[in-house]
């Protein structure tokens, strides 16, 4: 750590070594599985380039303002979630909590298992283990599917190990601190992932039809935008894509030095995000193009389900490949470890340092015990079940944990604590803003409103009809209740006294 400078608590809060840190760090908690995963499953369950419109219309709408008030109220309040929504406003304070709950106790102990599975691909395409029927491999020999949610299973050994394999790095790299871990791995994470993905897209793009696929995938159908499931889709996807409204941004802005210019970085942030993705995409549409040549069959018809998309496209166009094939499979799956494990690092860090702002607790003992309790937290994902509970807990805290953080987070800013006032911190800061009050305009209403308005209309569709299907039971037992008992927790946390250094900050309107 970089000399300690006294915060506004006068106690010594570490800070980024470089403005470039701070940003690899940021684009690394960003970059994730979301991008490669999640983003191109989103695109064709969606209808290929339909989905971009949206999707970018929710960049603008909700990514970058919500980025630059992330940021900024982690600069102003110097503290992670909870601290930040503290000073804010004591009765607030359970918000922060409920995100960083959410996200670590909800997001990331699935996160976390999708990474077992594509290190466990990692391991198989040395010998492309999944043959010639990756569908068959993917769901009845690697997860054995059981038949629903409520056939839990039993636990497969081949995930647990790797899930404990992912813990156990998390807890090395965030054990060695802000800046030794985060900064360094980034360093070396980032660059090696863009590199990965520019190869497999170059690789792809020249296949035999990829062609056919390029066109779905950049081609817009306009009668898609009719269905509001497209556009839920895409701004809960902006949410998890940026890590909004999980507390890590604000957490990664305390740690910023006075003066920097936030506007610029929140920019930089997002549209490096969703540059990845949309090239990332180029990847997958290729590769889907080229099996659906190769099948003779149309794109749209290549995956069944589209959330295996990465797990039964690419190992399948991976041994369709006259060569290299078993590099390609190699590299394809590290990179996407890399890029799950350097979000995965970021929640531990944030998680943690919402901990630490509150309690006098040591930095390495409440590592390790995040790291000990999330590893146990997600045993469940690899039982037999895992992919259901996967997606019903990925759908239920996607869809309405981060939507409804993210309402809150405009109202406790834009009209509690003022967005004018955010606003002007950030300027004096060094923050460049062009057009300053479309931000606040953006943050005091039309965020919030649009969001309040998706909101509405999901849950409308979440009482008339059971998500895929699934028995009732399961999506109120896993889904509702893993939200209800984040809150909960959320709620206890936020009840618990402040440690001695901090609450005089709290209570003082200095900040104000
Ligand atoms: N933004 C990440 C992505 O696109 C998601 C993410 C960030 C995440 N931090 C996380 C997921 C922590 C789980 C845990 O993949």
């Amino acid at each position: 750590m970089s000399k300690p400078q006294l915060s506004e608590s006068h106690h010594p809060r570490p800070q980024w070594k470089s403005r470039m840190g701070f940003i690899l760090a940021a684009i690394g908690s960003a970059v994730g599985l979301g991008n490669i995963w999640r983003f191109s499953y989103l695109c064709y369950k969606n209808g290929g380039g339909a989905f971009l419109i949206p999707y970018t219309i929710a960049l603008l709408v909700v990514g970058i303002p919500l980025m630059i008030l992330e940021l900024g109220i982690g600069h102003k309040m110097r503290g992670a979630a909870p601290l930040s929504f503290a000073k804010i406003d004591r009765r607030w304070e359970w918000c922060g909590w409920w995100a960083v709950v959410c996200a670590m106790y909800g997001i990331m102990l699935y996160y976390s298992a999708v990474i077992s599975w594509c290190l466990s691909y990692v391991f198989y395409s040395f010998n492309l283990s999944w043959g010639d029927d990756p569908n068959d491999f993917f769901f009845n020999k690697f997860l054995q599917l059981s038949s629903g949610p409520l056939q839990i299973g039993d636990i497969r050994t081949p995930i647990i190990i790797a899930l404990a394999l992912v813990w156990f790095l998390c807890w090395l790299i965030v054990y060695f601190g802000v800046q030794k871990g985060v900064e360094r791995a980034n360093k070396i994470f980032m660059p090696l992932l863009f590199a990965l993905t520019l190869i497999l897209v170059i690789w792809s793009v020249n296949l035999k039809g990829a062609f056919s696929g390029i066109v779905v995938y950049l081609k817009p159908n306009f009668s898609l935008l009719s269905e509001p499931q497209i556009w839920i889709d895409a701004f809960s996807q902006i949410f998890f894509t940026l890590s909004l409204a999980f507390g890590i941004m604000i957490a990664y802005a305390s740690y910023l030095p006075r003066k920097v210019d936030i506007v610029k970085d929140a920019f930089i942030i997002c549209v490096g995000n969703c540059m990845y993705s949309f090239i990332a995409g180029f990847a997958v549409f290729g590769t889907l193009g080229y099996m659906a040549t190769t099948t003779n069959q149309p794109v749209a018809d290549v995956v069944k389900e589209s959330i295996g998309l990465a797990f039964v496209a690419y190992p399948q166009a991976i041994s369709l490949m006259p060569a290299f094939a078993k590099i390609f499979g190699v590299l394809f799956f590290t990179s996407l470890v890399i890029a799950g494990l350097s979000s995965a690092i970021s929640l531990v860090e944030a998680f943690s340092s919402a901990v630490l702002d509150k309690f006098n607790y040591p930095r390495n003992t409440v590592v390790t015990f995040v790291c000990v309790s999330g590893f146990v937290g997600s045993i469940i994902f690899t039982a037999k079940s895992g992919l259901y509970w996967v997606d019903i807990v990925d759908h239920f805290i996607t869809h309405y944990g981060l939507v409804i953080i993210g309402i809150l987070e405009c109202v406790a800013i834009g009209w509690i604590f003022k967005a004018k006032k955010l606003r002007e911190h950030m300027i004096a800061a060094g923050g460049t803003f062009l057009h300053g009050s479309l931000w606040d305009i953006c943050v005091k209403y039309v965020t919030p409103i649009i969001l309040i308005g998706l909101l509405v209309k999901d849950f409308w569709t979440e009482i008339t009809t059971a998500y895929e299907g699934y028995p009732w039971l399961a999506i109120l037992l896993i889904g509702r209740d893993w939200l209800v008992v984040a809150l909960f927790a959320a709620l206890l946390l936020s009840m618990r006294r402040w440690k001695k250094e901090v609450v005089e900050t709290i209570n003082s309107k200095n900040h104000h």
